[in-house]
């Protein structure tokens, strides 16, 4: 190991830890300095949304979180079934939705998932392969409307998809393949140089209840952590960074979906 390479190292474990060296973990955060956060929904901003049914009792999930943990385990291989829109819908509810806001001037969404702070600084977008009643295309999750906003409908994403994750194409090809961002500033507003272990222990929650939301539903994930940030972050339509602009956004985590059964 390099003396270069020791030193991000040794960054990173300070990172774990939560703190920076120096004074940065002293400084008071944007919140305690009263600056204006920002919400933790993102607008609407594409023209086309899709309602997502929420006829659940439908889906006959298993509750029996015995068999659901014990029996969860990455999926990498799929069937020809399509996932419907129903499934769809409860898995980016299980991920991502929202159980009660509290507040009016300033909104705290509480969630399926739990977040440090409440703060909810991911974002839902997907790639759909193979989802019964949508076209195949790129789509974002709007939680307060529990609803699609169509991304960018018109490409083929399979070999841009299959480069960006460094060539897993069972992922790409995957019926869905969910692709989750963050707006840093959402946590960081609170929570200052410890926000970036916080957002990556969110997303682990968000990813656990994919997993054994998909398995109540005869579905199969794989968590991906192996991706080119710079491809992905470009096919999502993300400005390169980082930056410092509060709206700062970026892919942090991916898991692949599909019908196991
Ligand atoms: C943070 C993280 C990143 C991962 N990235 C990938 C990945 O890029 N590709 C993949 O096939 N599996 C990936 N996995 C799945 C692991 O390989 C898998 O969890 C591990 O082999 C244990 O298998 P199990 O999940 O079936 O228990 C990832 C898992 C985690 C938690």
């Amino acid at each position: 190991m390099n003396d270069k390479t020791k030193y991000q190292i040794m960054k990173n474990r300070e990172f774990l830890k939560g703190y920076s060296a120096g004074d940065a973990g002293a400084e008071q955060t944007d919140q305690e300095q009263e600056l204006p956060g920002i919400p933790s929904l993102k607008k609407r901003c594409r023209p086309q949304t899709i309602a997502l049914p929420v006829e659940f009792d439908k889906l006959g999930i298993s509750k029996d979180i015995w068999d659901l943990v014990m029996g969860r385990e990455s999926c990498r291989k799929y069937t020809q079934t399509a996932v419907s829109l129903c499934e769809l819908s409860f898995l980016l509810w299980a991920t991502q939705g929202i159980r009660k806001v509290v507040g009016r001037k300033e909104p705290v969404t509480f969630r399926s998932v739990p977040s440090a702070g409440s703060r909810h600084p991911l974002e839902t977008y997907f790639f759909a392969n193979h989802v019964e009643g949508l076209k195949r295309g790129l789509y974002h999750y709007l939680p307060g409307e529990h609803a699609l906003e169509v991304w960018d409908p018109a490409k083929d994403y399979e070999a841009e998809l299959t480069r960006a994750l460094c060539g897993q194409h069972f992922a790409a090809a995957a019926p869905v393949l969910f692709v989750w961002s963050a707006l840093p500033y959402r946590t960081e507003w609170r929570y200052g140089v410890k926000a970036a272990k916080y957002i990556l222990l969110d997303a682990g929650h968000m990813c656990q209840d994919l997993y054994l939301a998909c398995g109540s539903i005869g579905c199969g994930a794989c968590a991906i952590g192996a991706y080119d940030q710079d491809m992905l972050d470009e096919l999502l339509g993300f400005a390169p960074g980082p930056s410092a602009d509060p709206l700062y956004e970026c892919a942090v985590y991916a898991a692949a979906v599909g019908k196991v059964i």
